[in-house]
Parts: structure tokens; sequence; C-alpha cells
């Protein structure tokens, strides 16, 4: 089971404080669970993995089974909830190498992305690749209508059908969308593409455990039980009504929010392990697009370390006192590599001979976390044992829960994303979609 510690914010805020919160953060916890506070239309994600449909693991499975065995590469096309919880998961358990392989080291297809930016040079050049690889598309949007997954769609669909032909290129599709509403929709229907559905009551940025995540990991052969599972133990591990010591996500909302009502304005997600660099940008979206609104939250930023110590580490350790870290610790890296004693040594390393690179990791971990505590940065660690599937579903589910009680606690709604909107506006304007007229015309004075 992961472990929080939260031993080394007590040099900033006191026990006292941080406890004060538990009844407070029961009360959200079960607004949370009666449904009574705001975006309660949104809870879908609180018992999906203790509920979720076998027969839809069934067959979610199936069909990533077919698209991989035609595939040499399966393009995931989707943006924000829809791209970054699968990502995050593949990378995790993926080599770092794989675009290097060809295929995963398991055989099964490499996943590339896109629709997660307008990108021209990238959309491009990823069709110069597909002329020359085999592939299949899951295409991913519960709207159905967001312009950058749709665009990417619109021009991956053209190019498998010159390619594969109209009437096979069907079978290499898969979309994961809503029920019944939606572009991508009525497309799916129109042309029978095997279709996935994201319910109703789960919103984008909790949407991993739905087929939003499951088909891309299961596409990318990862084991979608064994992260089903851990995120289950997670669930009924913070159960409700358990005191603050007794349930770690509630601690951790308690911990987070006690930081920022003591004018810590910013957290930064950090890891030691750079397959979890995609965790944190799913971390950042969960936790940004949840708590920034009504002019609150608190910022969400994200570091790899040891890397990032000899770029954002003397802003971490000198600059403006108010972050706060908290620390993905991995406990066990998944290989062995060792460092060889050098008879000549003239690299001074001799000293760490015999050492595994995990232990000089630990060290540079325990080391900086010292060094920034001292240096005025409250420090939080969540532990794993080793990065797989059972552990990450864990942390998805602390994650997730966490989020949606810390939401509560700071009075915002936790499942909607009003802000989103300014900049589509402003975009359907400039681009002159139909409906936008008297905007274009308002829109182009200001320019
Ligand atoms: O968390 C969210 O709701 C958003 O980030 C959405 O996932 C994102 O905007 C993509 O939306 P859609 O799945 O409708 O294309």
């Amino acid at each position: 089971m992961i472990k929080l510690n939260i031993e080394k914010i007590f040099d900033f805020v006191s026990k006292d404080e941080v406890y004060s919160l538990d009844a407070k953060v029961r009360q959200c916890e079960d607004m949370l669970y009666n449904k009574s506070g705001k975006g309660s239309d949104y809870l879908g994600w609180i018992n999906l993995p203790s509920e979720i449909d076998k027969n839809e693991i069934g067959k979610i499975e199936a069909c990533a089974k077919k698209l991989a065995s035609l595939s040499e590469l399966i393009i995931v096309i989707g943006i924000g909830g829809s791209y970054l919880g699968a990502r995050a998961v593949i990378d995790a358990l993926s080599s770092n190498f794989n675009a290097l392989l060809g295929r995963t080291k398991r055989g099964f297809p490499l996943v590339i992305y896109a629709g997660n930016s307008l990108g021209e040079d990238y959309h491009a050049e990823l069709l110069e690749i597909l002329d020359e690889k085999d592939y299949s598309v899951i295409v991913i949007s519960k709207s159905g209508t967001t312009t950058e997954p749709a665009v990417a769609f619109r021009l991956l669909k053209d190019h498998l059908e010159k390619k594969y032909g109209k009437e096979n290129s069907k079978r290499r599709i898969a979309a994961v969308t809503d029920r019944s509403k939606g572009a991508l929709k009525k497309l799916a229907d129109t042309e029978g593409y095997e279709t996935f559905v994201i319910p109703d009551d789960v919103g984008g940025r909790y949407s991993v455990l739905t087929p939003v995540g499951l088909l891309p990991i299961a596409a990318a052969g990862f084991d979608v039980n064994k992260l089903i599972g851990g995120a289950r133990e997670m669930e009924e591990f913070t159960a409700s009504n358990k005191g603050l010591d007794n349930n770690p996500s509630n601690l951790y909302a308690a911990a987070r929010n006690t930081l920022h009502q003591k004018g810590k304005a910013i957290e930064i997600l950090v890891s030691f392990t750079p397959n979890l660099s995609y965790f944190i940008e799913w971390w950042k979206q969960l936790f940004g697009e949840s708590e920034g609104k009504d002019n609150k939250g608190i910022f969400p930023a994200g570091v790899g370390f040891t890397t990032d110590l000899h770029s954002m580490g003397q802003w971490i350790q000198e600059g403006t006192r108010n972050i706060f870290e908290t620390v993905i610790n991995v406990e066990s890296p998944n290989h062995t590599l060792s460092i060889e004693t050098d008879t000549a040594n003239l690299d001074e390393l001799n000293y760490i001979a015999g050492k595994r690179l995990g232990e000089v990791n630990k060290m540079a971990e325990i080391g900086t976390m010292l060094a920034h505590v001292e240096g005025g940065v409250p420090n939080i660690s969540v532990s794993i044992p080793r990065v797989d599937e059972q552990n990450l579903g864990q942390l998805i589910y602390f994650f997730e829960k966490a989020c949606g009680v810390s939401g509560y606690l700071l009075g915002v709604n936790p499942f909607d994303q009003p802000g989103v909107e300014a900049y589509k506006k402003n975009m359907f304007a400039l681009l002159g979609k139909p409906g936008f007229e008297k905007m274009t015309e308002d829109i182009r004075k200001k320019l």
C-alpha cells in the first residue's frame, strides 16, 4: 500500500493546524459519498474500481488485441483528460527507450499521440511516419467536439482510408466517446467503428479508469485488471469515516490545504524516476483544472529530479518562499544496475563503487529533501514500493480522492472547468465558426 509521510511539514505548520481540519475533511468526504456538493453529477469515478463491468474489460482487451495484431503503431488521439491518464500509465510502465525498440519489449505496438496540440509540424511529421508503418487509431473525446482531436482525427481518417481503403480502415479505428451525444458519436455510428462509452458521470480528468485510459493502456500491452485492482485497494482503504491517520488521501488534502492557508501558493510534484514525468502532467491537470477557479487554488507545478535540480533546483532552494513539494518516492527500481570499482579511479567515484544507482538516487532524494526543508520548503512524501500497474492504480485513486476532498475544502466545484471555454470562444470567432459571427466582428476590433 502506498505510504504518505507529512512529518516534514511540521517545521512550517503545526500538527494541530493540520488535524483541526479532520472534521471538515470528513464533511467534504461525505459530500462526495452523499453527492451533496458542487458538481455532484460527476462523481461516477468514486466507485469505478469496485463497480467496473467485467464484460466491458473483456471487450476492451479484445479490441486492444485486435488493434495490436494489425499494427506496428497505435495512435491515441485525445487531449487533456482524454489523453494524459493513458500516457501517464503507459510511459510509467514502458521502457524509456521504447521509441528506439520499434515495438515494446513485450512485443506490443508502440503507442504515440496526436490531437493533443494543433502543431502543424507535429502532425505533418506524424503522417510522414505513418506512410511507412501499419497502424490503428484510438480516438477519444467525451464531448466529441473538441477541436484538437477532431482535427487530428480528420487528418488520420483520411490517411487511413487512402492507405487501406475505406472499408478496411474501419477495423483499425476505435472511438471512445459519449453514450449518445457529440459529433464523434455520430461519426462513429455512421461509419460503424467499434465504440466505447465514457460514463456520463465521469469527467475527463477523472476518466483514466474508464475506456479512455484502459483501451490505450491495454493496447500497449499492460494489465488493466491489475491497474483497476490497485485502484480498488485504495478505494477500500480510503473509504469514508476514518480519521486522518487512517486515510492518506484525506490527510494529504488536509496537509496541502493547511500549507496553502499559510501562504504556500504553489505545490511542486517531484519524481526521481524519469518514467513518471507524464504522471506528473496527469496530476497537474487533475489538480489544476479541479482547483484553479473562483480566483482560488494551489498552483500545481512539476519537476523531474535530479535533472531539474540543475535548473529549477536553485529557485526551489532559494527563491520566493511560497512553495511546498510533494515527492513520489519509488522504493525500488525495476532493474538492478551497480557501479563497478575502477582501479585507476580517475573519475574519483570509487567511494560509491558497489552501490546500486538506485541507492545513489535515493541519497540524492533524501539529501534534496533535507536541503529543501532547511531552505524553507515543506515536504510531503508519497511512497510506492515500485512502479507497476497495481501501485499506479493505487496512486491514481489516491490523488483523485484527495483532489475531490481538497476542492471541497477550498470551496470550489472540483468537477467543472468553465475557464477552459474562454480561449475556445476566441479561437472559434477568429476562425469564423458558424454561430460566432458577432464575436468575430468584436474580436477583430480588439486586434
Ligand atoms: O478534464 C477535462 O474535462 C478536460 O481536460 C477534457 O478532458 C478535455 O478538454 C478534452 O475533452 P473531450 O474529451 O471532450 O475532448
